[in-house]
């Protein structure tokens, strides 16, 4: 396939309805990491640097690229500390905002101070991204006690005309049902954005959300490029004449799961938008579907306790965490 196909195939991406009727895009480019790496995202302490690799481009430029490769789903956040980039890259690309399907995510912090800054920040992103609104809002963890109110924050900001769609991530079932529970709480969120992948599949919490209508957005779709080399991939791959990444993503986009691969190389973008053109046949989606370890699953819920609380004044506490959630 030529990278011309290959952008013919991004921009005419199939697309996955929400709840409320919009066509949410099959495919986008995630920012995380892109051009920046937040410092408790590193083993620094504190501040913040530029991404780890010296050579690494900026995020305007990567962003550009995936723009003119045909990504139109741009996957963003407030932690990722690089929207006023994401920005600069929208704006000289001369892509209509009306193409575009810009996602962005209220982090921790912000969420613990409550619902004047969670505001205060909404502006902020939306000034950086150089937009007047955004398709879609999350907030980023159900940090306890705080994302009850910062989801009915953000309730308001979409009545305001500001966001057309509104969800959450990294949310449990539990956190998905506290939320519906509350009585403050109008609607049910249009996404759960958590990590889906064939070493992380978490059948029944996925089963959860689709019961309720909400769509899944998938993130480490690629297990953040660390099992490339996984021999049943690589067999699977060898197969049907595919790279590696194609099948991770082609598994997540044939399961119905919003495919958010990211890479800072663009090759590796023309690449990863080429999932829409082959089908896995079932018994090699049941081989992929059979990859998930109980030591994956332990890992998972070690990391959604540190990372609910994270950068929060309660970080590298239990303080709140539920203890009992569904890990699979
Ligand atoms: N809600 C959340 O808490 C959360 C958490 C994590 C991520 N996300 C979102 O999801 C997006 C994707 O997740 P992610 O960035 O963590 O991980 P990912 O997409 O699974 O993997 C990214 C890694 O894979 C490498 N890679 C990309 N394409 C490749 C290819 N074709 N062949 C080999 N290696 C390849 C990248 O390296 P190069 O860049 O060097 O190519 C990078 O190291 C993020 O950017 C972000 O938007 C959300």
């Amino acid at each position: 396939m030529s990278s011309n196909s290959a952008t013919e195939a991004l921009l005419n991406c199939p697309s996955i309805p929400l709840l409320d009727g919009t066509a949410h895009p099959a495919i986008g480019f995630g920012t995380y990491k892109v051009g920046f790496l937040p410092a408790s995202a590193s083993s620094a302490v504190s501040g913040a640097s530029k991404a780890d690799d010296k050579d690494e481009r900026s995020a305007k430029d990567c962003v550009l690229d995936a723009l003119k490769v045909g990504y139109r789903f741009l996957e963003c956040a407030e932690f990722y500390g690089n929207e006023a980039q994401v920005g600069a890259a929208i704006k000289e690309s001369g892509i209509p905002r009306k193409d575009l399907f810009l996602c962005s995510k209220v982090w921790t912090t912000t969420i613990e101070k409550g619902p004047e800054a969670i505001k205060a920040q909404f502006e902020k992103t939306l000034q950086d991204l150089g937009t007047d609104y955004l398709d879609l809002y999350l907030v980023h963890w159900p940090v306890p006690n705080h994302h009850v109110q910062a989801y009915k924050t953000l309730e308001e900001l979409q009545k305001a005309g500001k966001i057309k769609g509104i969800g959450v991530s990294n949310y449990a079932v539990q956190d998905i049902q506290e939320l519906i529970d509350s009585p403050d709480i109008d609607q049910v969120p249009l996404v759960n954005q958590i990590e889906i992948n064939p070493f992380l599949y978490r059948k029944n919490t996925i089963q959860y959300c689709q019961d309720k209508g909400i769509v899944l957005q998938s993130y480490r779709s690629l297990r953040d490029g660390k099992a490339m080399d996984h021999p049943t991939l690589v067999e699977i791959a060898n197969k049907y004449q595919k790279s590696v990444a194609q099948i991770l993503g082609r598994w997540c986009v044939q399961k119905g799961f919003v495919y958010v691969p990211k890479s800072v190389k663009t090759e590796r973008m023309i690449e990863n938008g080429q999932v829409f053109d082959f089908e896995l046949a079932p018994d090699d989606m049941n081989t992929l579907d059979g990859l998930t370890t109980d030591d994956n699953l332990q890992a998972f819920l070690g990391l959604y306790r540190k990372c609910v609380n994270r950068d929060t004044s309660k970080d590298g506490t239990m303080d709140g965490v539920k203890m009992d959630i569904t890990m699979d």
